[in-house]
């Protein structure tokens, strides 16, 4: 049975599926996969193993002869139409669980380097303006005694919080299908008014789209710390840029980008943003085991068994 893998991904989920004898085909180039190569792909291998930047939907999915299983190599997969790979009879799966603890420690490592402007501080130094302390040099927030407010609280937002159990902070947080956590559930409008730090763990969906647009930032407190982890279209980013500039955010940390990879100059000249190219998960640790599980998932479906982690089975 032949795979189709559409960017290098660490070796071992690629030899575990080798040593089983199914052939799997690599795609070297760099770069986005265009549609019209996933186009082939979905004529001519059984299982193809994707990532959160290809775009799989209806328009592509509609091509699909051969493929029986879509194995996302992300957590999210609001780069699949889902709905309509099942119409289809393909099963898609995504990566759960192995990459909670590296999204959630990125979101920890944005959140104190934003608040604590240690990005900022790094580059002055570095270009030799340190001249001596200062009592007015970097001055940032401090999460003591800060409210931070979790949006989404599945695995993700739910390990983010667990990290913040040394500090001394109080958490609150919305989320759509969990009220019941030892943490105190609050609605958005709540939310959006009592946080001192805002961090998104939320995924992409027709609903959380732009849920983040001029309307909620003028809600928030003056000087509140945002952090995105999670997608960037939850965010109006060319109002997020206007909130940055107003202050109305004092400092914001992102991994993850409306429009990406594009990334809007505007936000890549601003001081008080620290700007990730999208590595929640990039631990040796996760990236290796996303690919076992990729690799696992592509097996399972194609042996005719059930996907361990699929979304739409
Ligand atoms: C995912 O897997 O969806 C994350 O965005 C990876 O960083």
């Amino acid at each position: 049975m032949k795979v189709f893998v559409t960017k290098k991904i660490p070796e071992i989920g690629i030899n575990y599926l080798k040593e089983r004898g199914f052939e799997v085909n690599v795609r070297e180039e760099e770069g986005i996969i265009p549609d019209n190569q996933l186009i082939e792909a979905l004529k001519k291998y059984d299982g193809i193993i994707s990532m959160l930047s290809d775009n799989l939907s209806k328009e592509v999915l509609k091509h699909a002869e051969k493929t029986r299983v879509i194995s996302n190599y992300a957590v999210g997969y609001n780069n699949i139409d889902v709905e309509y790979a099942r119409e289809k009879g393909i099963i898609v799966t995504n990566t759960p669980d192995v990459l909670t603890y590296a999204t959630a420690e990125l979101a920890f490592g944005l959140m104190l380097s934003a608040s604590r402007r240690i990005v900022e501080g790094d580059r002055f130094t570095r270009e030799g303006k340190f001249k001596g302390w200062e009592p007015l040099l970097f001055l940032g927030k401090t999460l003591d005694n800060a409210t931070v407010g979790i949006v989404g609280m599945g695995r993700i937002g739910q390990k983010f919080a667990e990290m913040l159990s040394g500090f001394n902070v109080k958490i609150i947080y919305y989320s759509k299908t969990k009220k019941d956590l030892p943490y105190k559930f609050v609605d958005f409008e709540t939310l959006l008014k009592e946080s001192d730090l805002i961090s998104l763990h939320l995924p992409l969906t027709k609903e959380s789209k732009h849920m983040f647009t001029e309307n909620e930032f003028e809600k928030m407190k003056d000087g509140v710390v945002f952090i995105n982890t999670a997608r960037g279209a939850i965010v109006k980013e060319s109002d997020l840029i206007k909130a940055l500039k107003k202050g109305k955010i004092a400092f914001a940390g992102l991994d993850v980008y409306e429009f990406e990879p594009e990334i809007s100059d505007e936000l890549k000249k601003m001081q008080n943003v620290v700007i990730l190219p999208h590595i929640g998960s990039a631990t040796e640790k996760a990236r290796n085991d996303m690919s076992m599980l990729v690799a696992k998932n592509i097996e399972a479906v194609l042996r005719g068994g059930k996907a361990i982690t699929p979304v739409n089975q």
